[in-house]
C-alpha cells in the first residue's frame, strides 16, 4: 500500500513537470525555465543560452532568409540551414551549364563562394520587454527609430500574448551572403514530397553559406573586398551522435502557433478552412503533377510550385486528423465551460466568451473570402501578374518595360500556359461557386453568362490576353487587355482582403482585442499552466529530448534513420528516390570512414533523429543542441502525426525531424569531397 502510493507520488510528480516538451519560451526569460533544461540535462546557464552583455548562443543563431533559421559553424562565418531554405538561392545561381540544385555544389576555396543576390541574414543584438516604456507614453516609431540607428540595424516591435506585452527586437541585417555547398537535391530532397512530413525519414536536408562583412565587421552590401564574418559565437559541431534520451534544445525562429484560440477558432480551422484549402489545392496539383509526368522539362519547372503547394496540403491534412484524433474542439469546449464559470461573478470576464464569440461570427465571413481568393484567385499565375500590374498602377508605379519586366521574371518564369490555363478553369468555378452570389464582382458574372459557362469565359481570356505573348506593352494595350481586366474586376475585393490580412482568424484586429483580456483572465484563473507566447517570427527556445513514439497501436518509432534506410528505398526508377552513384559506390564498399556508427552489430550511418522538441514553420535549419551546446543536428521537418502541434500539442506524439550532423559530415566529406571546410570548424 505504502509502496503503490509512493509509486503514485511519483508518476504525480512526473506529471506535473512534464510541461517540458510543449512550449517555445522567450530567450530573455529562458532564466524562467533553466532549472527545468537543466533537470533534463542541459548544463549550461541561462545567461550561456541568452545574454545582451556577453557572447551566448544567440550569437549563433539566425533568421535565414525571410522565414527560416541557420546557425555559425565557425569563427569565419559559416553556416548550415536547410536545403530547403537555400533552394531559391540555390535555383537562382544555377544555370543549364551549371545545374547545382541537380548535382549540388562544393566551393573549393573562399574565391568560389557565390554571392547570391537579395539573399540576407539577420541576427538578433538584442531584446526587451518595452510594455511598460509604451504605457508610460513612449511611441511604438520613437522606440524603433532610437534602436534602427547602427550600421544594418533593423528593429520591429512584436507584439506577445495577443498584444498584452510588447517586445523590442534589434537586429543587423547582413546582405553579403554567399553560397559555400550543397548537397544534389537526391540527397538534399532525398524522399522529395512523398516522404514530406513523414517518419522514417532520410533526408539530407542541409545546405552551406558563408556571412562576409566589411573591414570592421559590419554588415556591406555586395563588395569583393568584404571578409567573412566574425560571429561572437558559433557552435561547435558533436561527432558523438544522439542517444534516446539525451537533452535537445532547438534555438530558432517560429512562424505561427495558435495554442490558447477558443473552440471556436478551431472550428473554423477543422470545419471549414482545412478542407476548402486542401480541396483546391487536391485540384490544383492534380493538374500539375498530371503535366509533369508527361514532359521532364514541366517536371523541372514546376517542381518549385508543386512542393510549395504540396507542403502546407499535406500538412493541413495531418493538422485536421490530429486535432480531431485529440478531440480538441470538444476539450477547448469543456476548458470554456470552466473558465466561464469561474468567471461568472467577475464583471470583467463575465461576458466575455460571448463577446469572442460574437467577434468570430463577424470576421469568419470576410476572414473566409481572403482564405478563398487566395487558394483560387491567386493560383492563376497570369491573373496573379495581372493583378500585380494593377495594384502597381494603383500606387502610381508607371509600368515600363522594365517593371513589366520584373513581373514577367517573377510570374511568368517556369511557366506552362496550357497548365495556368486548366487551373484558371476550374480555380474560378471554385470560386464562383464557394462565394456568396453578392461577391462576386458583377462585371464577371455577366461576362461568365455571355460566354455561356467558365470554361469558354477562360479559354475567351487566354486567347485575347496579350501578356504572354507581347512585351513591353503600352499602357493602353495592358489597360485592353482581358486578363488586366478582371484583375480590375477584383480590384475591390483585394481591398477587402487586406482588412483580413492577418496570420490566422484570431488576428483579426476585432477578434483580437478580446483576445487580450482573455490572455489576462486566463493567467488569473488557470495558475498550473505554463504560458509561453504564441510563435511570431521571434526567436524562440524549445527544448526536449531524442526519443521515438509509437505511431499506432502496437507500432513504435525508433529514434534514428541510417544509410541502410536510404539503400532500401534507393531506385533509380523514381525521381525522388535516386540517388548519387558516389553513395551506392560507398555503400557497397562500407568506405564510411571516420562517420561510421555500429547499429546491429553492422556499421552504417546515421542520417536523421527525432526529438520531442514544440517546433513549427520557420523553425526549418533550427540548430539541435545538445547538454553541452554541441551541434548535434538541423531541424528541417515534424512527423505527420504532429501536424496539430500549431494547435495543440501532444507530448506523447508530437516529434520534430533533424537531419544528424555526422550525415551533414560524412556528406560534406565523402559526397561534396570538401572536407577542407573542416579546418575551420570546432569538431568534438
Ligand atoms: N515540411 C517541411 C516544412 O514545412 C519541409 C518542406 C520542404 N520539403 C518539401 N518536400 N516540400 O517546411
Ligand atoms: N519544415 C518547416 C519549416 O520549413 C518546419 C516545420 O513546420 O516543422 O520551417
Amino acid at each position: 500500500m505504502i509502496k503503490r502510493l509512493f509509486l503514485c507520488a511519483l508518476a504525480c510528480i512526473t506529471i506535473s513537470t512534464a510541461t517540458a516538451d510543449e512550449g517555445m519560451w522567450l530567450p530573455s526569460l529562458i532564466k524562467e525555465r533553466i532549472k527545468d533544461m537543466r533537470r533534463m540535462g542541459f548544463k549550461l546557464k541561462a545567461d550561456d543560452v541568452y545574454s545582451d552583455k556577453k557572447a551566448s548562443l544567440k550569437d549563433a543563431v539566425m533568421q535565414f532568409g525571410g522565414g527560416c533559421t541557420g546557425e555559425f559553424i565557425s569563427p569565419e562565418g559559416l553556416l548550415l540551414t536547410n536545403h530547403h531554405c537555400g533552394y531559391a538561392s540555390i535555383q537562382k545561381l544555377s544555370s543549364v551549364e551549371h545545374d547545382y540544385l541537380t548535382d549540388g555544389y562544393w566551393a573549393k576555396s573562399r574565391n568560389e563562394e557565390l554571392h547570391v543576390p537579395g539573399l540576407t541574414i539577420s541576427l538578433l543584438e538584442r531584446m526587451e520587454d518595452v510594455t511598460d516604456r509604451i504605457a508610460a507614453g513612449e511611441s511604438k516609431e520613437e522606440i524603433i527609430a532610437q534602436a534602427s540607428k547602427g550600421k544594418g540595424c533593423r528593429a520591429s516591435i512584436e507584439p506577445m500574448y495577443y498584444g498584452n506585452q510588447h517586445y523590442l527586437f534589434v537586429y543587423r541585417v547582413y546582405k553579403d551572403v554567399r553560397l559555400v555547398g550543397a548537397p544534389p537535391s537526391s540527397i538534399g530532397k532525398f524522399g522529395g514530397d512523398t516522404d514530406n512530413w513523414i517518419w522514417p525519414r532520410h533526408t539530407g536536408d542541409f545546405s552551406m553559406f558563408r556571412v562576409y562583412a566589411d573591414a570592421n565587421n559590419e554588415p556591406a552590401e555586395y563588395s569583393a573586398d568584404n571578409v567573412p564574418y566574425r560571429p561572437k559565437r558559433y557552435l561547435p559541431i558533436s561527432t558523438k551522435g544522439v542517444e534516446e534520451g539525451d537533452f535537445t534544445m532547438i534555438y530558432g525562429f517560429p512562424g505561427n502557433t495558435q495554442e490558447y484560440v477558443t473552440a471556436d477558432a478551431v472550428e473554423y480551422v477543422t470545419n471549414i478552412s482545412n478542407p476548402m484549402k486542401i480541396a483546391l489545392r487536391t485540384t490544383r496539383l492534380d493538374i500539375i503533377s498530371e503535366a509533369q509526368s508527361k514532359d521532364v522539362a514541366t517536371r523541372i519547372a514546376y517542381a518549385a510550385k508543386h512542393a510549395n503547394i504540396a507542403n502546407a496540403w499535406k500538412k493541413w491534412q495531418g493538422e485536421s486528423l490530429g486535432l480531431e484524433r485529440l478531440g480538441t474542439v470538444a476539450k477547448k469546449a469543456t476548458y470554456e465551460q470552466e473558465f466561464a464559470t469561474w468567471a461568472a461573478d467577475k464583471p470583467q470576464y463575465a461576458t466575455l466568451l460571448d463577446s469572442m464569440h460574437t467577434a468570430y461570427e463577424k470576421a469568419i465571413p470576410g476572414y473566409f473570402a481572403r482564405e478563398l481568393f487566395n487558394e483560387t484567385i491567386a493560383g492563376i499565375d497570369l491573373l496573379n501578374f495581372a493583378l500585380w500590374l494593377n495594384s502597381q498602377h494603383e500606387k502610381g508605379v508607371k509600368l515600363t518595360a522594365d517593371v513589366q519586366n520584373v513581373g514577367r521574371k517573377y510570374y511568368l518564369g517556369d511557366y506552362r500556359v496550357e497548365i495556368d490555363k486548366a487551373i484558371a478553369k476550374q480555380m474560378i468555378g471554385e470560386y464562383v461557386a464557394r462565394i456568396p452570389t453578392t461577391e462576386i464582382p458583377v462585371q464577371l458574372t455577366a461576362a461568365i453568362d455571355s460566354c455561356g459557362g467558365v470554361e469558354p469565359f477562360v479559354d475567351g481570356l487566354y486567347n485575347g490576353t496579350q501578356l504572354i505573348t507581347k512585351y513591353p506593352l503600352t499602357h493602353d494595350e495592358i489597360f485592353a487587355d482581358p486578363m488586366v481586366q478582371l484583375a480590375v474586376w477584383f480590384a475591390p475585393q483585394v481591398a477587402k482582403n487586406s482588412n483580413y490580412a492577418y496570420r490566422n482568424l484570431s488576428n483579426v484586429p476585432s477578434v483580437e482585442k478580446w483576445y487580450r483580456t482573455y490572455m489576462q483572465a486566463l493567467r488569473e484563473w488557470d495558475k498550473e499552466r505554463a504560458f509561453y507566447p504564441d510563435a511570431n517570427f521571434t526567436l524562440r527556445v524549445a527544448y526536449g529530448t531524442v526519443t521515438g513514439y509509437e505511431n499506432v497501436d502496437g507500432e513504435y518509432h525508433t529514434h534514428l534513420t541510417t544509410l541502410d534506410g536510404i539503400m532500401a528505398k534507393d531506385n533509380p526508377e523514381i525521381y525522388d528516390y535516386n540517388i548519387p552513384q558516389t553513395l551506392r559506390d560507398i555503400y557497397a564498399r562500407k568506405d564510411y570512414g571516420r562517420w561510421s556508427i555500429e547499429k546491429g552489430g553492422k556499421s552504417t550511418i546515421p542520417v536523421c533523429f527525432l526529438a520531442s522538441n514544440h517546433t513549427s514553420g520557420g523553425n526549418s535549419g533550427s540548430p539541435v543542441i545538445n547538454g553541452k551546446g554541441e551541434l548535434i543536428g538541423i531541424n528541417f521537418d515534424r512527423t505527420w502525426r504532429s501536424t496539430m502541434s500549431d494547435i495543440e500539442f501532444d507530448p506523447d506524439i508530437c516529434r520534430n525531424i533533424s537531419v544528424d550532423i555526422r550525415y551533414v559530415m560524412f556528406v560534406i566529406d565523402r559526397i561534396g569531397g570538401a572536407s577542407y571546410l573542416f579546418e575551420e570548424m570546432d569538431l568534438r
